[in-house]
């Protein structure tokens, strides 16, 4: 039932349109390079990864990378490819300041273009292939964590 899988992961197939859109608006953002472009990617790579990166990274980590290596072990290489790459996007995205935004903006791009464009062409179509109705439907019911903490202590 292609048309059914293609349902069931289409939230995630949208977010990878917008994440090549956002990979490329980052990019000019850098090579521009005025102070005021710069400020303005690290606003918009804070507030992407707020709203809607850490939960995309967390659906795919919980929801597809087990399941995805359970049907076979030589997947454990890809998807040890894109948890690292995982690791990179967050890192970047909640350290990023204005002193680090000419390289840090530069890699951002770079890494979320290519490694969306992998999963695009390699590990969805897996996942799309392999995926039982119920592990697909288990990509729909999802409750990411908060990027931070609702209250940090005060300390008192
Ligand atoms: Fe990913
Ligand atoms: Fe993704």
């Amino acid at each position: 039932m292609p048309d059914d899988r293609r349902t069931q992961l289409q939230k995630l197939h949208r977010e990878h349109d917008e994440a090549l859109a956002f990979a490329a608006q980052i990019a000019s953002l850098a090579a521009e390079g005025s102070d005021a472009s710069l400020a303005e990617g690290v606003r918009l790579v804070r507030e992407y990864y707020d709203r809607e990166l850490e939960a995309h990274l967390q659906l795919e980590e919980q929801r597809l990378f087990g399941p995805l290596i359970r049907y076979d072990k030589s997947h454990f290489s890809l998807c040890m490819r894109l948890g690292n790459e995982h690791g990179k996007l967050r890192s970047i995205a909640t350290s990023i300041e204005q002193a680090t935004a000419p390289d840090d903006l530069r890699a951002f791009a770079q890494i979320l273009n290519d490694h969306t464009v992998v999963e695009e062409q390699e590990f969805l179509p897996l996942v799309a292939s392999l995926f039982t109705p119920e592990e697909l439907d288990a990509v729909l019911d999802f409750s990411p964590l908060p990027t931070r903490p609702a209250s940090v202590a005060t300390g008192r």
